[in-house]
């Protein structure tokens, strides 16, 4: 099978033919895919009507999917675990209501973030496949972090250089009022910090490395500074030269890498039903600092 990459945005972003996610895929498409990825940052694969099962089939040939510790809102699926549900309709066909706390909890991915950053080894990649999508909005966007660092103003460059942030899982809850995490999420998910300026292990790239929904205090600063830092480094990265914005087609699968980019995604009409199903690659190491 030989792909065509086709890229969508001079910054990042490329949409990939040829691949079929339905069945096993060569390690030679495997390779072109991961060197698409590292070239592009967000792949688009268009069409890929998949069941959840063979979506983690391909999931794993960039690694293990990661089980969402987090079992007290249904977020993660209960038919397939390694599901994690970005949807406003439940397991049951329900459409929830913005009130509800597990759509408070995913309120918060209307901010800049990176998947899983609050892991001691954050998430290599995330998989997302558009299986209802939204026509009112819900697009997703991404930001290419190596272009962001590169092009930092000198009084940004000099605030995170060499310095560390703390990523908290529980921050989402503080955030949009969705439930605390139970004393057992909690304890699962202790704060981590990591470096805000990381070398990327695979192209050996650096790029910012922030999150505005788990980033709550930076070393050397005290945590209102911290917040009006991470805040303003967002608005420079969310700027549209550094930008892809994906506007979805049913059975649209992207696939982004966790450590050089950010994303979130518009909001909706919440009457308005969108499922998505996630695979989140689990990371293999830490942080590794630039
Ligand atoms: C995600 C996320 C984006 C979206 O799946 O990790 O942040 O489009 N969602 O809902
Ligand atoms: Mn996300």
């Amino acid at each position: 099978m030989t792909i065509t990459v086709t890229p969508r945005h001079p910054a990042l972003g490329a949409e990939v033919r040829g691949v079929d996610m339905r069945h096993p895929v060569e390690a030679q498409t495997v390779q072109a895919i991961r060197d698409a990825w590292t070239r592009h940052l967000v792949l688009v694969f268009p069409d890929q009507r998949i069941s959840d099962p063979e979506h983690v089939a391909f999931t794993r040939n960039f690694g293990e999917p990661e089980i969402f510790h987090q079992t007290s809102l249904s977020l993660r699926s209960d038919r397939v675990k390694e599901i994690f549900l970005v949807s406003n309709v439940d397991e049951h066909d329900r459409l929830m209501q913005p009130s509800e706390p597990s759509q408070k909890q995913l309120s918060s991915s209307r901010q800049w973030h990176t998947d899983s950053s609050y892991r001691p080894m954050p998430s290599i990649g995330s998989l997302l496949h558009g299986i209802e999508i939204s026509r009112t909005g819900g697009i997703t966007q991404f930001i290419n972090m190596y272009m962001v660092y590169d092009e930092l103003p000198e009084t940004l460059r000099r605030q995170v250089e060499g310095r560390r942030a703390r990523h908290d899982f529980s921050m989402l809850h503080r955030l949009t009022g969705a439930p605390p995490p139970t004393a057992q999420e909690q304890a699962a998910m202790p704060p981590v910090w990591h470096p805000m300026v990381r070398r990327h292990p695979v192209s050996g790239k650096k790029s910012l490395y922030i999150s505005s929904i788990y980033n709550d205090a930076i070393e050397g600063m005290d945590d209102s500074a911290a917040r009006r830092l991470i805040e303003e480094l967002s608005t420079f990265s969310a700027q549209p030269r550094y930008m892809y914005r994906h506007v979805w087609q049913p059975h649209d699968v992207l696939m982004w890498d966790n450590r050089c980019t950010v994303h979130a995604v518009t909001p909706h009409d919440p009457e308005e039903r969108r499922v998505m199903h996630r695979t989140t690659i689990v990371g293999n190491e830490s942080v590794v600092p630039a």
